[in-house]
């Protein structure tokens, strides 16, 4: 059974990256992330329109961090501490042995492998640290920089497709132990 617990929020750190809680203090880059036609192009999310949209996912990312129903990291450059995306975990299973995982990157920042370092990180803390057995993504069969990033470390192509939205295609990564 997984140890799931965010009360003390797990900041991960790697050679280029800090990754830390969201605050209300970064309404202006969630605004702009979530409105951005290029980066929701293949997310199956209804885009921000007002500032007051971002507001309010914030609070609801926070309650979730909270309640211990998923945990969503904000990725920054160390060394400038610049807001260039984010990620989470959540949708776990009832049995806290599954998680679904999610990422983007501000577009100016994408082709320099930040999130291939954000979402090594974010891997080994579910594994080690959360003990879950497996991680999901579902992305769109066209978006092929999320897809390549995902063959990247493994995640192999679920026969599933998403009920929800069969343009999405499901791809799991399992525990091993020398993961
Ligand atoms: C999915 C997404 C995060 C991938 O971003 P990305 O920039 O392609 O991925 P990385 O940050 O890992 O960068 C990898 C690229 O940087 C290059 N790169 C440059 N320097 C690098 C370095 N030091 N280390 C590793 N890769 C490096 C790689 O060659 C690779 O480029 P390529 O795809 O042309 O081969 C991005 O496309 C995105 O935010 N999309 C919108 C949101 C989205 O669709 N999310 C998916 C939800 S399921």
């Amino acid at each position: 059974m997984a140890d799931i617990n965010f009360n003390s929020f797990p900041i991960l750190t790697s050679e280029r990256l800090t990754l830390r809680q969201l605050s209300l203090t970064d309404q202006q880059d969630i605004f702009s992330l979530r409105s951005d036609k290029e980066i929701n192009q293949y997310l199956d999310r209804k885009p921000a329109e007002t500032i007051e949209d971002a507001i309010s996912f914030i609070n609801v990312i926070n309650e979730n961090i909270k309640n211990n129903n998923s945990v969503y990291w904000v990725i920054t450059l160390t060394e400038t501490r610049e807001f260039v995306g984010t990620i989470c975990l959540f949708d776990f299973s009832n049995d806290k042995n599954s998680v679904e995982i999610g990422y983007e990157l501000i577009t100016r920042f994408q082709g320099q492998g930040i999130m291939t370092e954000a979402i090594e990180r974010v891997i080994d803390y579910a594994f080690t640290t959360l003990k879950v057995q497996k991680i999901l993504a579902y992305t769109h069969h066209r978006n092929q920089h999320s897809t390549k990033l995902l063959a990247k470390f493994n995640f192999i192509l679920s026969n599933k497709t998403d009920q929800q939205n069969s343009d999405f295609n499901i791809f799991t990564l399992a525990y091993t132990e020398n993961k």
